[in-house]
């Protein structure tokens, strides 16, 4: 099939490329040349893993092309995705002018029947919005379709290529047959294609992701609960997680959940709910107690040096919001770096992928590590505020070697406690209990 996206943000670039690779011919269109022509030369502007395999063997094979032009791209499209920004507006709501924008441009171009794809996370309502567009300033008959993307940053290409489920709001029978085609491909393990109305598809997006949210809040306030009542929240979360009604999955405390979604997602739903004088109360304690999970391992290092940590230096690993991304919006580490030092402490950081991001935010009011033992220099202590994979595992010798002192605050529960006992470390860790050292004497002690 012929198909364009509009918008090569990190869903639109996922989104085409993909399409392509099942054999559909895919022009994407942006209106930044800079990154079009960046595109245009082979070159990937975003880090997300498989991603540039899939790019270039597409772009080879002439399946994933890229413009600026939208008329171009939309001519001979039978379905057009739009893939772009809802960022939340000054009131939380999210802000529709790109979408809406975009659908009254399609309309003044196309001259035959066209499928209009919604991929963006769009408040309920939208999609009728989209085609009251399309018949205010077109005769030409469209189906608008709300298709909600779930792809999670770092495994994105697995989860467009293997979706759980494809979620489709449309109520057009020619509409749900071509889509049913075009999804075909992805959904061979025999996962769900599920039909919905539009505005059942939108909501379905907000209450995924808000669900989500609550959950991983709801075990952060466990695991705040388990430090004070000397329990352990790895054995509650295995506990919980068996019961398969509950499950194993996104039950990890930490410090918070970041990302250009969830914190979005949640306040739009809480906006929607507010304006249909509806009080969604659990979703608004979600985002009070997200707020205060960001800064909590900040609570702990300031308890640790006795309310004063000017002058201070600390080593930070992890920027990203989750391991596998250079995404570092709403990342608990940039509230971590803020507070640290709004407190009058210096700050070395290093991660992976996330350091060209953040450089970009504080500039030079921190240090940048080129690695992720050199940044322990100087440090009093050192925070885990990502759970990169090349951090479970480090060379605690060459660790202890360069740090000053033997102090981890550790928000992502990287190590076993008994490991930490051994190497005579203070372990400070979100649910679990902390390691103290005492009198030359490692102390297992409950706090
Ligand atoms: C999310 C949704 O999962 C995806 O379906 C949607 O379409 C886009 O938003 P993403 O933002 O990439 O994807 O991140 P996700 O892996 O869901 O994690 C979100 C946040 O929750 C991260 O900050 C992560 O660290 C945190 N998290 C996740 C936890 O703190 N504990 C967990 O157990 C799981």
């Amino acid at each position: 099939m012929k198909i364009a996206v509009i918008g090569t943000g990190y869903v639109g670039l996922v989104t085409g490329t993909c399409l392509a690779e099942t054999g559909n011919d895919v022009t994407c269109v942006d209106i930044n040349v800079a990154k079009i022509q960046k595109m245009q030369a082979g070159e990937l502007p975003i880090y997300e893993p498989g991603l540039d395999l899939l790019f270039h063997r597409n772009i080879s094979q002439k399946r994933l092309t890229f413009t600026t032009d939208l008329a171009l791209a939309v001519k001979d499209a039978q379905i057009i995705f739009m893939a772009l920004p809802t960022p939340p507006g000054g009131d939380g709501a999210a802000d529709l002018s790109y979408i809406l924008g975009a659908a009254k441009d399609i309309a003044h171009l196309i001259t035959d029947y066209k499928i209009i794809v919604n991929k963006s996370t769009v408040p309920v309502g939208t999609a009728d919005k989209v085609s009251a567009i399309f018949k205010t300033y077109t005769d030409i008959k469209v189906d608008v379709v709300s298709n909600p993307e779930f792809l999670r940053e770092g495994v994105a290409v697995d989860d467009f290529m293997k979706p759980d489920r494809v979620v489709l709001g449309t109520t057009s029978e020619h509409a749900k047959k071509i889509m049913t085609e075009l999804y075909a491909p992805y959904v061979r393990q025999g996962n769900p294609i599920l039909f919905m109305d539009e505005r059942s598809s939108e909501l379905t997006k907000y209450a995924a992701n808000s669900f989500l949210a609550t959950k991983i809040t709801f075990m952060n306030e466990i695991a705040n609960l388990c430090e004070l009542l000397g329990a352990d929240v790895d054995a509650v979360r295995k506990g919980m997680g068996s019961d398969e009604r509950i499950g194993k999955r996104f039950l990890f405390p930490g410090i918070g959940y970041g990302g250009s979604c969830f914190p979005k997602d949640v306040q739009a739903l809480v906006k929607a709910s507010d304006e249909n004088v509806y009080d969604f109360k659990i979703l608004k304690s979600v985002m009070e107690v997200n707020e205060l999970q960001k800064t909590i391992l900040v609570d702990k290092v300031i308890t640790y040096f006795n309310q004063n940590i000017s002058g201070k230096h600390f080593a930070i690993w992890g920027l990203a919001f989750k391991p596998e991304t250079d995404d570092v919006r709403e990342a608990p580490a940039l509230y971590i770096i803020k507070a640290l030092l709004d407190n009058g402490a210096s700050v070395s950081v290093f991660d992976p992928e996330g350091m060209e991001n953040v450089k970009s935010i504080f500039e030079d009011k921190i240090n940048y590590a080129t690695d992720q033992y050199s940044v322990l220099e100087g440090a009093n202590a050192l925070l885990i505020a990502t759970e990169w994979s090349v951090f479970r595992n480090p060379d605690f010798e060459k660790m202890s070697a360069i740090i000053a002192d033997r102090v981890i605050f550790d928000g992502r529960n990287l190590f076993e406690l008994a490991k930490m006992i051994e190497l005579g470390y203070y372990y400070n860790s979100i649910g679990r209990a902390l390691i103290e050292v005492k009198e030359d004497e490692m102390l297992l002690q409950q706090k």
